[in-house]
């Protein structure tokens, strides 16, 4: 049986161009080398795409705050063309041959919000995970909180504003709707980047000025309490959900230092110690969430649950972290699936899905 070449790409122009080098680290090395032939596509901070060679593609790879992008490589293209044409090399002008499938390891804007997956749409190739609808709604907090609401999942109260509407959202008003304390988001980001929680007039209007110096839109939150928790769901139409896990922040929220920088930010629970009513609520909710944003192959939902037992739908995240240590691929590993067939299933469910697009009209027939 012929290898199916797969291009994980990973790195790219966002926030989190290092978790990335991480998660694709563990995707490369978790693909089954009998059946598929890893092609390495790593994406610098400028947007300009190299083919690594795979022994050398990351430096310092096993420490997360000095991992980056290998210099060097050459610099290739994806051909948006639709007859398969695949990657061509810029330096040398010529053509690197076919791929079978993409894997997009991307994490934020660039990748995990439908642009990535617009251009393997064009290049005719599959691509795992959510397509360009799905991921462009998970990646916006706005949108996709409008979809859960219109589908009933519950989520918290909230206000979306522009640099445009902002006089019209007075702070003390905010509090009074919302709550005493708030959360200000850019409405398309992720890895908590430019998110303040708020105590005071003066700390919203410098969380408003931040938040719009990432994103031209920005939700503003009542503050959820309770605890964080997370579900891994895995599919197309008819997805499963993991055992939840939770995330227990040891500052006052899952920050992106929490996240990334402080080796004691925050703990990772698997499984959550929660009784088995509440598992099966979280998974239905997860499922549901992913369904309503018509999200395909992987998400993870990130959800709140209060004292008083309520789960109110906080995100979801259409390319997860895929580290060793991550969430995501550790909440598989405890529900039975490792790495390297979680993989396989992504891949598998890539093309499917592919395959049944492609039998689709694309146009009349005269
Ligand atoms: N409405 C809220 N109430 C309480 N805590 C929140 C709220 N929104 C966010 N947080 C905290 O901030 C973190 C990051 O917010 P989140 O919406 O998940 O952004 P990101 O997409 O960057 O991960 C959450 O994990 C949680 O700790
Ligand atoms: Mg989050």
């Amino acid at each position: 049986m012929r290898k199916l070449k797969v291009a994980v790409v990973f790195g790219g122009r966002s926030a989190e161009h290092e978790v990335s080098l991480q998660s694709a680290r563990n995707v490369i090395e978790s693909l089954d080398r009998d059946r598929y032939e890893p092609v390495l596509i790593g994406i610098d901070k400028e947007g300009r795409w190299f083919l690594n060679e795979s022994s050398i593609q990351l430096l310092n790879a096993g420490d997360p705050k000095m991992i980056r992008l290998t210099d060097g490589g050459h610099e290739i293209a994806l051909m948006p063309n639709g007859s398969g044409s695949g990657l061509i090399n810029l330096e040398s002008n010529t053509r690197l041959g076919k791929i079978d499938v993409i894997f997009p390891v991307l994490h934020g804007p660039f990748g995990e919000d439908g642009t990535i997956q617009g251009l393997a749409k064009l290049a005719n190739l599959p691509c795992v995970g959510a397509g360009i609808l799905g991921s462009a709604v998970g990646m916006d907090k706005d949108v996709m909180k409008r979809l859960l609401h219109d589908a009933g999942i519950p989520i918290g109260k909230f206000v979306t504003l522009t640099a445009v509407t902002r006089e019209k959202y007075p702070y003390d008003e905010l509090v009074e709707r919302l709550s005493p304390v708030l959360f200000v988001k850019p409405a398309n980001l992720g890895s908590s980047v430019g998110i303040s929680k708020v105590r005071d007039e003066k700390e919203y209007n410098k969380a408003l000025d931040l938040a719009l110096s990432y994103d031209l839109k920005v939700v503003v939150e009542e503050e959820i309490r309770g605890r964080e928790i997370e579900c891994a769901v895995l599919g197309n139409e008819d997805p499963r959900a993991s055992i939840p896990g939770e995330v227990i922040p040891h500052t006052d929220f899952y920050s992106y230092e929490a996240k990334y920088i402080d080796e004691n930010g925050a703990g990772l629970e698997i499984p959550a110690k929660l009784p088995v009513h509440v598992v099966k609520m979280v998974q239905e909710t997860a499922i549901n969430t992913f369904k309503a944003l018509e999200c395909l192959g992987m998400a993870r939902v990130d959800v709140f649950l209060t004292e008083d037992e309520r789960i109110i739908v906080n995100e979801i995240n259409t390319i997860p972290g895929f580290t060793r240590i991550s969430m995501y691929p550790k909440l598989w590993e405890f529900s039975g699936i490792s790495h390297q067939e979680l993989v396989d299933t992504l891949i598998q469910l890539a093309l499917d899905d592919y395959s049944k697009r492609s039998r689709l009209k694309v146009s009349v027939e005269i």
